[in-house]
């Protein structure tokens, strides 16, 4: 028997974030500037070496993984290493397989994402409107977009909506959107904006809209209930009683989640991040690449790592200026 990963703060870490590409098909405003420099293929992990990767955290007790980008179904030939994770879910070591993806792949995808064993997609989407949809993603288009969601239900996958809340651009979309989600069984969980990366042109402060007060203009509209659940995850729930539907909020500046986390995140390059919002990291890379013939380097790197995980973050608005900000972008260590 292997010992389970638990950290310092006697947090058990069962929950796998990988980014299999920093790359992306979009270029939206609050996570990349236009012209941004990707990482040289040569750095990247290489499919197998993503397998070996995720199959040690899976030895070592991981039973969620989650696929992020970049857009992670912009990596070629990714669905190999979806089907490869498949014997996890069929030895019974892995609960979940599933991904964050911006959906423009999914018209393609969904079918053998669902093969593989993926029994839930989440899907970035920051408004309903076509002109919108362009502006905030540069080069994303909407219909591309629905036509993915429409294959992937079809397919199905349960589908969640993640909708970042950015002042005066889908403020006056947050009825429609849950209207929406609500006619097409979807759930939807709203986003602050965490302040990530370099992405030119930068006013955080100006895009920030409030969780708290997106949460009371609904209750304006809706008869809102408080519910308990708490997935291990960073979302709190709300269920709108004329509907019954359930709505999430992510509110990293405002609210802290971190005591209960149980996540870490590898990036395509090999890097473990033991929390998104701190600069902390360890190579697992080297450690991979230098034992090709067992895995016991590797697994006493992760053990290690976590041994570092810190307690939180230190996002921070609330004195008015962006504190606490992480260099790096979110594409980096996938959300
Ligand atoms: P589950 O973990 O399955 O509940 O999904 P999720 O909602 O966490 O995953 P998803 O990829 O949809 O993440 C949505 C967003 O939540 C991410 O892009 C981040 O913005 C935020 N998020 C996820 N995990 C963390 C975390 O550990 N800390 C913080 N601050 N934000 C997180
Ligand atoms: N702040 C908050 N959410 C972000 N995302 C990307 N960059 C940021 C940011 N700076 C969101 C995407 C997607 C999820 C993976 O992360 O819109 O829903
Ligand atoms: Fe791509 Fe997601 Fe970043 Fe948009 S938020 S540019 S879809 S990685």
């Amino acid at each position: 028997m292997t010992a389970p990963l638990i950290d310092p703060f006697q947090r058990p870490i069962s929950y796998l974030r990988v980014s299999v590409t920093d790359r992306c098909d979009f270029r939206c405003v609050y996570c990349m500037s236009e012209n941004m420099t990707f990482l040289p293929k040569k750095e990247l992990l290489t499919l197998e070496e993503l397998d070996r990767m995720c199959s040690t955290f899976v030895d070592l007790g991981v039973q969620k993984l989650r696929i992020t980008g970049g857009e992670p179904l912009v990596r070629r030939d990714i669905m190999t290493f979806f089907r490869a994770m498949t014997r996890h879910l069929e030895s019974g070591a892995l609960k979940e397989l599933t991904l964050t993806t911006n959906g423009s792949q999914l018209e393609r995808f969904a079918d053998d994402l669902f093969a593989a064993g993926v029994r839930r997609v989440n899907i970035s989407l920051d408004t309903l409107d076509e002109q919108k949809f362009a502006d905030i993603t540069r080069w994303g288009r909407l219909p591309q977009v629905l036509r993915g969601i429409d294959a992937a239900q079809k397919a199905g996958l349960r589908v969640k909506i993640n909708t970042v809340a950015l002042k005066d651009f889908n403020e006056d979309e947050l009825i429609t959107l849950a209207e929406w989600c609500h006619s097409r069984d979807m759930d939807l969980t709203w986003i602050e904006v965490m302040p990530m990366g370099d992405i030119g042109n930068e006013d955080r402060l100006g895009q920030y809209w409030k969780l708290s007060e997106l949460r009371q203009t609904l209750g304006q509209h809706y008869t809102l209930t408080d519910l308990p659940e708490n997935s291990g995850g960073p979302a709190r729930y709300v269920r709108l009683e004329e509907t019954g539907q359930k709505i999430g909020f992510i509110t990293p500046l405002t609210h802290n989640f971190c005591e209960s986390c149980n996540r870490v995140r590898l990036t395509c390059t090999g890097e473990l991040f033991m929390c998104l919002g701190q600069e902390d990291n360890a190579d697992l890379r080297s450690a991979l690449r230098n034992h090709p013939g067992s895995n016991a380097a590797l697994e006493d790197a992760i053990r290690a790592a976590i041994r570092l995980k810190p307690k939180g973050h230190d996002f921070d608005y609330s004195r008015q200026s962006v504190d606490g900000r992480v260099s790096r972008h979110m594409s980096h260590t996938g959300g």
